[in-house]
């Protein structure tokens, strides 16, 4: 693994925090999914975007003063590796990591109490961890109680507790190098695992057996995990932006939308593509099918940089309400429809969201009260959708039909880079591949 980008990273917010500021963060608890069973453990994003340290049980504490990175981690221990594989210990992590010191994760909080002597800020991610919060904080009454016993020895502890997603997240928002090739290997498999869907998608089989070839293209290309819970979902159950049951049987003359990406070195894939059961549209269904497809690719056209979110945000929207007045769906004009907001009723989510170590990714969308000017580096979704719910105001032919169609695109220096392109969308694409 090459370790420089996560020493670059520890290095700018040391920078950033200053020699009157000291950070700390901690590795993913680990969660039990049953008895004396566990979850499979998956790294804390923040904590892996500063360490590439993959351990549990590990703590990460910048000191501005030496502008040292100090990690704190699981022992090495004989008989814990026979049952329950390698670690690294200390002294090998803090060689192969690169940090500057690393002790026993039974130290960390006497290192964090002196560590906070004479700094002016402690920055942590608040909230994140609340047992974790706990036991921070009650170091920090304990120093400030003892730093004032020692007032005249000019020893102070921070007075002020410090946002530390306030310095990464507009770090996590511009992708570097490192990242976008990572992201875009998520995007290349999880592409692969939706023409197989394409593939192996007939009448009479389950939804989870879909999930299961999603599972399999995933896994062969080194993919362990999604990263979010795959939505195979058949005919209705597209209406449900949420569905992850997956129990159903397709039906010959649904639609089936998929939203599933693939998880690659800790970076999301997010992909969704609909397609129909039997390898064919049918005319309600391709109708509404070119609206969505068109406002995918009218918003992916114009994201670039400085373009305004709000702005794409709206060209897509313009385009859905216009399809669902020409469908006879809505009345009335374009604006009227926007004014009043009776499009919620078949598109109800937003365009689109940063996507990175996490799915739904962190940074701000807005700035000011103002949507942020994209910039390059900066990666995002851009999945409209339509939903229309069976209703006895529905024509019969539209019922039920749910779309989205969702890519993940990197703004680039002149316009964006399309990492899902691969997962055909036009519908004599995605018809050709059924037919193969
Ligand atoms: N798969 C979650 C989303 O599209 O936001
Ligand atoms: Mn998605
Ligand atoms: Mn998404």
């Amino acid at each position: 693994m090459d370790i420089t980008p996560f020493i670059r990273r520890r290095r700018r917010v040391l920078n950033e925090i200053g020699s009157e500021g000291v950070a700390v963060l901690f590795a993913a608890p680990e969660q039990r999914r049953s008895n004396d069973t566990e979850f499979s453990f998956r790294q804390d994003s923040y904590f892996h975007y500063l360490t590439g340290f993959g351990e549990p049980q590990s703590v990460l504490l910048l000191d501005g003063a030496t502008q040292k990175s100090i990690l704190f981690c699981r022992d090495k221990d004989e008989l814990g590796e026979i049952w329950n594989g390698f670690r690294y210990g200390p002294e090998a992590a803090c060689e192969v990591f690169g940090f500057d010191e690393a002790y026993s994760n039974s130290e960390w909080l006497h290192h964090l109490s002196q560590a906070m002597l004479n700094k002016k800020s402690l920055y942590a991610l608040w909230g994140l961890y609340p047992e974790r919060d706990r036991e921070v904080m009650g170091k920090w009454h304990a120093v400030q109680q003892s730093a004032g016993r020692r007032i005249q020895a000019n020893t102070y502890a921070p007075d002020n507790l410090a946002d530390l997603a306030a310095v990464l997240d507009p770090m996590r928002l511009i992708k570097d190098e490192y990242e976008t090739a990572l992201l875009k290997k998520a995007g290349e498999i999880s592409a692969l695992a939706h023409i197989r869907a394409m593939q192996k998608t007939r009448a009479g089989i389950s939804e989870l057996q879909i999930e299961a070839e999603i599972l399999h293209e995933f896994m062969r290309h080194g993919a362990r995990f999604p990263s979010y819970n795959s939505i195979i979902a058949g005919g209705k159950n597209a209406c449900c932006l949420h569905y992850v049951d997956n129990k159903d049987i397709l039906r010959d003359g649904d639609l089936l939308l998929i939203d599933a990406g693939a998880e690659y070195g800790l970076y999301a894939g997010d992909i969704t593509r609909t397609f129909p059961v039997n390898g064919k549209f049918n005319a309600a269904q391709k109708e509404v099918y070119e609206i969505v497809l068109a406002a995918n690719e009218a918003a992916i056209a114009a994201v670039k940089p400085n373009a305004d979110w709000g702005d794409i945000h709206l060209i897509a929207l313009k385009i859905l309400v216009q399809g669902l007045i020409d469908c006879k769906l809505l009345r009335g004009t374009v604006d009227g429809n926007i004014e009043s907001q009776a499009y919620q009723r078949f598109y109800m989510h937003g365009l689109g969201h940063w996507v990175g170590l996490d799915v739904h990714d962190v940074g701000k969308r807005w700035h000011n009260g103002k949507p942020l000017l994209l910039q390059p580096g900066m990666c995002s979704t851009v999945e409209p959708g339509l939903y229309i719910a069976a209703a006895d105001d529905i024509p019969e032919a539209f019922r039920n039909i749910g779309i989205r169609i969702e890519d993940n695109v990197l703004v680039t220096a002149d316009g964006c880079e399309n990492y899902t392109v691969a997962a055909p969308k036009s519908v004599a694409d995605i018809e050709a591949v059924m037919r193969g």
